[in-house]
């Protein structure tokens, strides 16, 4: 069986360089590839950022974050990815790209190497069928923030070889994230129940059930959770959030998942939320406020 030693990212944004760098916490050498020199830059600046941090909280000690990071090559030539095991997608949530990505990385990747998919509702056997590669493709469920949040759901789709996913549940394990095995489902486990509940709660404010930073406190103070429901849709990112419910709707067809008017026209407009700034808040201070916007784009 192929023993994982080399992980290779493709796309260092929110949950790329998230998985680069519990994956060179977990030993792996990893080379993260963003096709944007200044997001892959962006990327491992965070990366370097977050190591500080830890280290400045004692979490980590300084030789070891060095270690860490020294583990981490940067890249935008997919030829950098060729000596890898294993090669895990986090590039933008549209099926398009995505099979596009895995027809260039099949001839650029030696051919033992395992692929997953980090899609959040995305098809995975429809990427496996375009990779070469069937039997060697698996979907491996990251959740943000990567270096924080304990679950990878490991996605089984119809062609994955037991060897497949037994390395991917491997190397799950060995960065002391849990695994849970999940069918391929648009959804998978959590996002089944996930996405519903996050386009629900945009539906719900554009129909005028609470202002904003109403609805989130009612489901942190009501229901126990660690934001709100806006909050976390802004930090999951309002165009990712837009690709999963569309996803999700292909292959359920149930209008509930279909995305609200609001978020097309929040997408259109290039509000991403957290990551682009503006969102349901305005991220650009020090402590996010409610979009002054919105109403506006609401009436619209
Ligand atoms: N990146 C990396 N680390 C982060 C971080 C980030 N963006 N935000 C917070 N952290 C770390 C902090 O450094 C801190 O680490 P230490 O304990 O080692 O010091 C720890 O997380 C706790 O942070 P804070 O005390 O600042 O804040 P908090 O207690 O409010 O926790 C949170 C922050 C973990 C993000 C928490 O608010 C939370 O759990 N939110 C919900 C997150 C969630 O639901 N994620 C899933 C999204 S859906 C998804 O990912 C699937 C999909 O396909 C869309
Ligand atoms: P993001 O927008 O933060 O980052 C995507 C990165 O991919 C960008 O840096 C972009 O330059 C790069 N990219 C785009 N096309 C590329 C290509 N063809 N080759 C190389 N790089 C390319 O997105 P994200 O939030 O990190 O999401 C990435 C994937 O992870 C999506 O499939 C998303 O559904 C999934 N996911 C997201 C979350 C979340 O909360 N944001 C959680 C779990 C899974």
């Amino acid at each position: 069986m192929t023993q994982i030693g080399r992980v290779g990212v493709v796309g260092a944004g929110l949950m790329g360089h998230g998985i680069a760098q519990v994956s060179a916490q977990g030993g792996y050498d990893v080379v993260l590839l963003d096709a944007d020199a200044a997001a892959l830059e962006k990327g491992l600046a965070s990366v370097e950022k977050l190591l500080a941090r830890a280290v400045e909280k004692g979490k980590l000690d300084a030789q070891d974050a060095a270690a860490t990071r020294a583990r981490i090559m940067g890249t935008t030539e997919h030829a950098g990815l060729a000596d890898c095991d294993l090669v895990i997608e986090a590039i933008v949530e549209r099926i398009e790209p995505k099979v596009a990505l895995w027809g260039q990385l099949d001839a650029a990747v030696k051919p033992e190497a395992i692929f997953a998919t980090n899609t959040s509702s995305l098809s995975v056997v429809e990427q496996a069928a375009a990779s070469g590669r069937p039997d060697r493709f698996i979907g491996l469920h990251f959740f943000n923030p990567a270096q924080v949040m304990q679950l990878v759901e490991v996605i089984r789709a119809i062609t994955s070889s037991e060897e497949a996913v037994a390395l991917g549940t491997q190397y799950v394990e060995r960065i002391g994230k849990t695994p849970v095995q999940t069918k391929d489902r648009a959804g998978f486990i959590v996002n089944r129940l996930l996405i519903p509940f996050l386009v629900d709660a945009v539906r719900g404010y554009e129909e005028g059930i609470g202002s904003i930073a109403d609805i989130d406190a009612a489901l942190r103070l009501g229901a126990g959770h660690p934001m709100g429901p806006l909050t976390l849709a802004d930090f999951v990112g309002l165009d990712t959030l837009f690709g999963a419910a569309e996803g999700m709707f292909a292959e359920f067809r149930d209008p509930r998942l279909a995305p609200p008017s609001l978020l097309h026209k929040m997408r259109s407009a290039g509000w991403y939320g957290k990551k682009s700034g503006l969102g349901f808040y305005d991220w650009t201070g020090e402590k996010p406020v409610p979009n002054p916007g919105i109403d506006a784009l609401r009436r619209v």
